[in-house]
């Protein structure tokens, strides 16, 4: 997808591509490096070159990025001696390593601007500023050692730090946020830089959609530039798919979509995208004011400042803000008249007309549509085969492989080599045991994330932790015991490691103490702590070190897949279908509707862990709509409550053979996957909603626009999707005008104008159309 996705950021407008490096990708057991296939970091900054832009290459090497534990890979954790991110040799060590280990594949691929590339900028650290303080004396000698270890590097282009206020240096501190325009670098010799403008958020399992508006996002960045900003990159322009286990915690999504410019498959995310191009252009277009101009400040009502940038040879930009939130303003600026909407800014790139203004958006809105699969005959019957999860071995008789006399915390035990880890002990009762006639209840302390419990083979319950920032929770059930030796085997389930606070590297996962027996007789409460008893760990799944999910595993004569009586909701399932790839190149998704929890494999490819069944919690939708003015943050326009967090899975096409796939589940929670359906994401329809005098596009993206749906002249109402005409509209038939126009072309572009659409007697026309796209498959 690179050169499609890196094309699209170059038409948008954007002049660089900045990217992190994820250590735990490229290094995953200690000194063992993997820079092949999707990890080929110089293969992605020469596709960058190729078309033309710059990059900043954010090496960190911590990173965050909700990423799996930040980055950091797991075995560092488990070096003995190590304390990350402060004076501590043995980690600096080891990130002075893969530090140079970067650099230096860069420097011999001369992609460095100092040497002839395009590398404009690289990081180091990651935010550490907004953590620092609990590390105390240690994380100030650490971040001046990153700044040296950095320097000594000599890349011979600057050395960025993000959110450091007064960086050592003579690395240069820049800013992260949703808006930066406020924010100022402490040495005033330091450029005014935005390393990251949220341009959405991220999910979490139990979260709503984010949305970002297109008006706001485009407000804070000519805000940012309004107010003396000079490099301002988007964090995401694309955010993509996490797929494997690289999700990080507590409980991110498997889709990274952030609501960005480009969505999570690649397509360009309109309004968001197109608008935000309009933006680049005309900044563009004012570099040479921006960059040689005196700035000057003029208020010109209550709420609307001008800034002009003016240069010695008479050369002038403007920009006119409105930042109340609620008033939109009409003011005069050197005797002309302009109306700045609320929370919006107008840029004049000759300080006299508008060339663009932040809340009225031209570009064309996208509607996605998803349809089912044409290669297939009958897309919703696919034809499963399944085979159990051999848990018996662990849950009926603890068998496996470490023993240790205390309960052990999930990443020290099982290094990340699997979500799953089994924690089994046993208990013996004598006949008389007061145990034998009470109740008995089994008490787990779990710092996250989900946990099977089962006695005596039996399987008792399963818990996880609610969606929120505390995973912690306690497991409490009452059981059954024997008398002679019980079995209590609890499968741990994490999913993804904390990525993000200060020491989050320490945070708990899997199983902690205590675990006990908890016996209610009579009124009164006796436990028994089972925390340091005899403990048998088992790492990961009996499918999953097999590879149940290869394909050629998963067709092996031998392999005991069994078609007959494919059982629904039953958990530690796997399932196993195959399917045609949909025609055509549109991404591809998988439906997993009507499935629990588990992890999916196309063509023995991970397309990440899912969990159709987590349902975003309706509270955190509001039902007042989503306006675009005032601060955004992640609690705001969110969508999509009531609804599971993430029902669609992206299918890469590069998974995908022409002949038959194969998709396999493993399914842990129990789910019925008669529903599963492949798709295709396409735009569905367009629309375009603008006043008279712009010049507006339409365009189905490579198909032919098959129908005008609506269109009317004048005083429209509604949006995409319900447009509806109001008394004021012009008489001229708007329809037939935009057949002849557009039916049939991928695009088409136009002015609006009442020599075109006619005469409406109303102020402040706007046409507002919706064209359908052909359903075309090639
Ligand atoms: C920042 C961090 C990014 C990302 C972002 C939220 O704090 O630097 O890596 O985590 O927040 O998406």
């Amino acid at each position: 997808m690179w050169p499609d996705l890196i094309r699209k950021a170059k038409e948008g407008g954007l002049d660089a591509v900045e990217t992190y490096v994820f250590w735990n990708a490229h290094e995953p057991v200690r000194r063992q490096y993997d820079f092949s296939g999707n990890l080929d970091l110089v293969r992605f900054l020469k596709t960058i070159r190729d078309e033309g832009l710059y990059a900043i290459l954010r090496i960190g090497p911590y990173a965050c990025a909700e990423w799996n534990y930040g980055g950091f890979p797991m075995w560092l954790h488990n070096m003995p001696g190590v304390s990350f991110r402060t004076k501590n040799d043995v980690f600096m060590n080891e990130m002075k390593n893969f530090t140079s280990l970067i650099v230096d594949m860069v420097k011999r691929e001369r992609l460095f601007a100092s040497q002839g590339g395009h590398i404009i900028l690289a990081q180091i650290e990651n935010e550490y500023g907004n953590v620092m303080k609990p590390y105390g004396e240690d994380g100030k000698s650490y971040i001046n050692w990153c700044a040296q270890m950095a320097d000594s590097l000599d890349i011979g282009v600057p050395w960025i730090m993000c959110q450091q206020a007064g960086a050592p240096k003579p690395m240069l501190e820049t800013c992260n946020g949703w808006y930066c325009d406020q924010y100022k670098p402490k040495d005033p010799n330091t450029p005014k830089m935005w390393t990251e403008n949220w341009t959405g958020w991220f999910k979490s399992w139990g979260g709503a959609d984010p949305l970002r508006t297109a008006e706001d996002l485009a407000y804070s960045v000519a805000r940012f530039f309004q107010k003396g900003g000079t490099l301002q990159n988007y964090y995401m322009y694309h955010g993509g798919t996490n797929f494997g286990r690289t999700s990080g915690g507590p409980y991110m999504t498997t889709t990274y979509d952030y609501n960005a410019p480009l969505d999570e498959y690649g397509n360009l995310n309109q309004p968001k995208w197109g608008h935000l191009k309009q933006l680049h252009h005309v900044l563009h277009s004012i570099e040479y004011t921006l960059t040689h101009g005196d700035v000057n400040t003029q208020k010109i009502d209550n709420s609307v400042t001008a800034t002009v940038y003016e240069t010695n040879d008479n050369k002038s930009s403007c920009f006119l803000s409105n930042t109340n939130t609620t008033t939109d303003a009409n003011v005069n600026f050197g005797g002309i008249n302009y109306f700045i909407p609320a929370w919006s800014i107008s840029i004049l790139p000759d300080c006299r007309g508008e060339a663009y203004n932040t809340a009225k958006v031209y570009a064309q809105t996208s509607m996605m549509i998803k349809r089912s699969n044409k290669a297939e005959d009958e897309p919703e019957s696919l034809k499963w085969a399944w085979r159990p999860e051999l848990i018996e071995s662990a849950s009926v008789h603890g068998k496996g492989d470490v023993f240790v006399n205390k309960i052990v915390d999930q990443k020290d035990m099982a290094n990340d080599a699997s979500d799953y880890l089994w924690y089994m002990t046993s208990v013996v009762l004598a006949k008389d045991d007061p145990m034998l006639n009470g109740t008995v209840t089994l008490r787990v302390a779990d710092t996250g994330h989900v946990l099977h419990v089962f006695v005596n083979g039996k399987y008792i319950d399963s818990q996880w932790a609610k969606y929120g920032n505390n995973v912690a929770y306690v497991f409490e059930k009452n059981i059954k015991l024997s008398p002679g030796k019980n079995l209590i085997s609890l499968l741990s389930v994490t999913v993804g490691f904390k990525n993000y606070e200060a020491k989050f590297d320490l945070v708990g996962a899997g199983i902690a103490s205590p675990v006990e027996l908890v016996l209610n007789m009579r009124n009164q409460t006796f436990v028994k702590d089972l925390s340091s008893n005899k403990w048998t760990y088992k790492i990961g799944l009996d499918g999953i070190s097999n590879k149940f999910f290869n394909t050629d595993c998963a067709s092996k004569p031998s392999s005991k897949w069994v078609s007959d009586q494919v059982p629904i909701n039953r958990n530690f399932t796997w399932y196993k279908t195959t399917f045609k790839a949909p025609l055509g190149n549109k991404p591809v998704v998988v439906d997993l509707l009507g499935l629990g929890k588990g992890m999916a494999w196309v063509n023995g490819h991970s397309l990440g862990r899912y969990w159709p069944s987590y349902i975003a919690d309706k509270k955190l939708c509001k039902t007042k709509p989503c306006d675009y003015r005032g601060r955004y943050s992640d609690k705001k326009c969110l969508s999509k409550c009531g609804e599971p967090t993430q029902r669609w899975y992206h299918v890469p096409r590069s998974f995908l053979n022409d002949g038959e796939n194969t998709l396999i589940l493993f399914e842990e929670f129990g789910g019925n996957p008669s529903w599963v359906q492949f798709q295709t994401v396409e735009v569905g329809s367009v629309c375009v909603n603008a006043y008279e005098g712009k010049v507006v596009e339409l365009s189905c993206h490579n198909r032919p626009i098959s129908k005008i749906e609506f269109a009317s002249f004048g005083h429209p109402q509604g949006v995409c999707g319900s447009f509806k005409k109001s008394e004021c509209e012009s008489d001229v038939d708007a329809i037939s005008i935009l057949e002849k126009e557009c039916v049939g072309k991928e695009s088409c572009s136009f002015k609006i104008s009442e020599d075109k659409f006619g005469k409406a007697y109303c102020e402040a026309k706007r046409l507002a159309v919706e064209a359908v796209c052909e359903d075309f498959t090639f």
